[in-house]
């Protein structure tokens, strides 16, 4: 595949998760035994462009590892996941995005993140990603990296009349104002939104008008999030929130089930554009309660062939 071919590029982090299971999490000083260990392919970007990988859409990574063995992982993740590698790249500067996990028995955790190499993204890493970034049909891009360099990626997208989903996480109270009106779907959980309007966010109206006010500074779209709930949107051409719910399935493990729901979206935009975007939200709720019913972050998420093809219709089902 040639980079002219992408349809889906992400501008975003990598992040290695290095998680350990211990019977509790250590106080300062102490050494604990645990029980577990595992390593973790993460990052908020990379999961989302893998989920959207999974689904079909051809896609690119924007992003930045480390010259390490963790770097090197993950540059072949990326490949064994079918996403375009021409706009990795590896800096001797900084290590790969690692996170540090403890989770205890109780399922309470402790994490240290270090982003590392994801900080070195810079803008003339886009200008070299800029002939994708002006021909795909979607751009996806979050906060894991520096913001200026997510804002000016989305810009350069609008500029060339390419959709643009901005996923406001990790939250920022602070957000230059440009970020919504540089974004086609705005698109985030209800902690985001409650830093964000200064709402308490607490059941589905609230977040409703939460979503309303994050419209009203310049969005196309907003989605907003609820977990168990499913989601909620407003538009320009419908300020008024739809809900949208999501079947009642055995969750095991909702951890980057946000990042399901987004690369998802960017799936459908990319893919089935003529799809209502509430009917858009509807099938990545879908897709993301299937992530919810495994372990793992990538791990969970669905390839195409394990779920229904109506999925994939261009009409509404
Ligand atoms: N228990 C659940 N059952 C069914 N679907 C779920 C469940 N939890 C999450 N989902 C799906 O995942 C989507 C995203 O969940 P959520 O709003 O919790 O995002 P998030 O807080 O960003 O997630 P995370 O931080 O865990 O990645 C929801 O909109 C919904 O579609
Ligand atoms: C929303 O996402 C943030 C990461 O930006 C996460 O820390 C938080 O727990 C999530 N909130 C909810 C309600 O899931």
């Amino acid at each position: 595949m040639s980079s002219a071919d992408v349809t889906v590029v992400v501008v975003g982090s990598c992040m290695t998760d290095l998680v350990s299971q211990a019977p509790r999490l250590p106080k300062a000083g102490e050494t604990v035994h645990g029980h577990k260990f595992f390593i973790g392919f993460g990052g908020k970007g990379a999961n989302q462009c893998v989920q959207a990988s999974r689904l079909g859409a051809k896609t690119a990574m924007v992003c930045k590892l480390g010259q390490d063995v963790f770097g090197n992982n993950y540059l072949q993740n990326f490949k064994d996941q079918g996403v375009t590698t021409d706009f990795v790249s590896q800096t001797g500067e900084a290590a790969t995005g690692a996170a540090s996990i403890i989770v205890n028995d109780q399922g309470e955790n402790a994490i240290v993140i270090v982003a590392g190499a994801n900080l070195l993204l810079d803008v003339e890493d886009l200008k070299k990603a800029s002939l994708a970034i002006s021909t795909a049909r979607v751009l996806v891009c979050q906060l894991e990296i520096t913001p200026a360099v997510s804002l000016q990626a989305l810009k350069m997208a609008r500029n060339s009349g390419v959709r643009t989903i901005f996923n406001p996480a990790p939250a920022a109270a602070e957000l230059d104002p440009e970020f919504y009106s540089s974004s086609d779907v705005f698109c985030c959980n209800e902690s985001e939104a409650e830093l964000l309007t200064g709402f308490e966010v607490t059941d589905e109206e609230m977040a409703g008008k939460a979503a309303v006010v994050l419209l009203s500074r310049g969005c196309h779209s907003v989605i907003v999030t609820l977990g168990v709930k499913g989601c909620l949107m407003v538009s320009v051409q419908d300020a008024t929130p739809k809900h949208i719910p999501v079947g009642s399935v055995p969750a095991v493990d909702t951890t980057g089930a946000g990042d399901s729901f987004v690369g998802a979206l960017a799936f459908f935009m990319a893919h089935v554009p003529d799809l209502p975007l509430e009917e858009m939200a509807r099938r990545s709720n879908q897709i993301a309660a299937v992530s919810v019913q495994a372990a793992g972050t990538q791990t969970s998420y669905p390839s195409r062939d394990a779920l229904p093809h109506e999925l994939f219709e261009a009409g509404s089902q």
